[in-house]
């Protein structure tokens, strides 16, 4: 694993945006892995910039996202779909048939994970695969205490995720209670991982999964055997380290 300590969010995001960028325009028709919530949203509006510039082109770029809550639709504000288009997709020049993430629409969970399974297999393994990390060592929607083999399944969040996750709905009652996400095995796959890391409230979980011994209990510390992560945090995620 290499570390790459970043000053603050803003360096965090440049640098997590140089390496994507740098993907795209080694391989323009790479498979990027994406990933939603706060920590991903500084690196997008810089690949949005370099965009606007001329700097970088989407054309040929295909996504596969790590997850999507089961029960939203593509329309609500809460949707993974809605966060993509409102925060890159709908930005850049991508081809919007090339974008995948699980179908949270799909009521039936085998049918929405096999068919997502059969996406991701089509596609191939992502070339770099972008990751945020939960507050208890969550990657994708895998919490604690599941297997590492998994492909994509309908998960229960964990009390904590939804308290996590609450602060984007109007209500905490209102954040979806399951959702459809890649499994660790396909996160696995992934030719290369960067994984994204900001603030002082996630001292503790970085020095456990990358410092700490590799378990179930801690999704993200599986990643200790991946030979290809880039890990890249500010001052305050390491500073327990
Ligand atoms: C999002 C995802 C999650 C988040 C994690 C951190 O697609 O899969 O694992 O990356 O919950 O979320 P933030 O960045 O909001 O702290």
């Amino acid at each position: 694993m290499r570390i790459y300590k970043a000053k603050n969010y803003d360096d965090m995001s440049r640098k997590a945006a140089n390496i994507i960028s740098a993907q795209i325009i080694m391989k323009p028709d790479c498979v990027l892995g994406l990933a939603t919530g706060s920590t991903p949203l500084g690196a997008y509006r810089h690949l949005v910039e370099w965009y606007e510039k001329g700097d970088l082109d989407f054309s040929e770029v295909i996504t596969v996202n790590l997850d999507e809550y089961k029960g939203l639709t593509r329309d609500n504000p809460q949707s993974y779909y809605y966060f993509m288009n409102e925060n890159l997709f709908g930005k850049v020049n991508i081809d919007k048939n090339r974008t995948y993430l699980p179908d949270g629409t799909e009521p039936d969970s085998n049918t929405a994970c096999q068919k997502y399974n059969e996406i991701l297999k089509a596609v191939g393994a992502p070339d770099l695969q972008l990751l945020g990390l939960g507050h208890n060592g969550h990657i994708g929607f895998n919490e604690p205490g599941e297997s590492f083999s998994t492909e994509t399944h309908c998960i229960t969040l964990s009390e904590q995720t939804i308290k996590a996750n609450a602060r984007f709905f109007a209500t905490e009652e209102e954040v979806p209670r399951q959702a459809y996400t890649m499994g660790i095995k396909t996160i696995m796959s992934a030719n290369k991982i960067l994984l994204i890391v900001s603030g002082e409230a996630k001292a503790d979980i970085v020095k456990e999964a990358f410092f700490g011994p590799i378990t179930p209990h801690v999704p993200a510390s599986i990643l200790q055997l991946h030979p290809n992560v880039f890990l890249v945090a500010d001052e305050a995620a390491l500073s327990k380290c």
